[in-house]
């Protein structure tokens, strides 16, 4: 599988053109930012940690009925999956509360729900990725009503699949965020990556931080948090 032109540079991925039209080449990068881009800094090893753990992940849920875009990792930092239009939404759920959740309702961190929230963010930078709900994406066709009903029911099926999959490794899965897509066939599947950046995963026994909070927060100890979940997930 060769790489061809450099298609997007996001902030933390590259992706690339292959040979084949309907595959592209996800390269990771060890480049790590936080509110909105303004903090920026690198987390040495974290591309490859990423793409090994979000791959590790991504057969898992796929295993467990739910469509995903993977479909080979390359090398250590690349991986190979399906071409998608995505949906411009970032799917977060949540089974503690945390971040956003605490700081926008006002209240503490580490509430444990009863049931898994599930809500919707417009994914738009410059407009600092505005909370959403059903109605606006469907007024703002970001999705369909169908869509936005199976997204929901992908997203609550992967937190518990990830909630399991955690919890044999001693981590409590608090809230994670997920990206969908389309492919040309029009089926929708799970895109983007699930990885300490895009999940709050803390130590069951002691509450530790084992994700992106750490460097969000200057909490320090950021390349361990991250080699940390790659020894319990990936055994190395
Ligand atoms: P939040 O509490 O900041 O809204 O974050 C909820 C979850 O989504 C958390 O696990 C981190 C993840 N997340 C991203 O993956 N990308 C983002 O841009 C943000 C803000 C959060
Ligand atoms: N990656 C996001 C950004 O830079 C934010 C985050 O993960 O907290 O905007």
């Amino acid at each position: 599988m060769n790489k061809r032109d450099q298609l997007y540079e996001g902030k933390a991925k590259r992706v690339y053109e292959s040979d084949d039209p309907e595959i592209l080449i996800v390269s990771y990068k060890d480049d790590a930012t936080a509110f909105d881009g303004k903090k920026k800094g690198t987390i040495k090893g974290k591309g490859a940690i990423n793409n090994r753990m979000t791959n590790h992940f991504m057969k898992i849920i796929e295993n467990q009925g739910v469509p995903t875009h993977f479909l080979e990792e390359l090398n250590d930092r690349e991986t190979a999956v399906k071409r998608v239009r995505i949906v411009p939404l970032e799917v977060i759920v949540r089974n503690i509360s945390a971040g956003h959740f605490a700081s926008r309702y006002g209240v503490e961190e580490g509430l444990v729900f009863d049931e898994p929230v599930v809500e919707y963010s417009y994914k738009n930078d410059e407009l600092h990725d505005p909370l959403i709900n059903d109605d606006h994406a469907v007024a703002l066709k970001l999705a369909s009503r169908e869509e936005l009903a199976l997204i929901r029911a992908y997203a609550l099926k992967i937190n518990e699949i990830l909630k399991a999959a955690l919890l044999e490794v001693g981590v409590t899965l608090v809230d994670f965020k997920l990206e969908f897509g389309k492919t040309s066939d029009g089926t929708l599947v799970l895109a983007d990556e699930i990885s300490p950046d895009t999940c709050r995963f803390w130590d069951r026994e002691t509450g530790e931080k084992l994700d992106k909070d750490r460097f969000r927060r200057d909490l320090g100890g950021v390349e361990d948090a991250y080699l940390e979940m790659r020894l319990r997930l990936l055994g190395e």
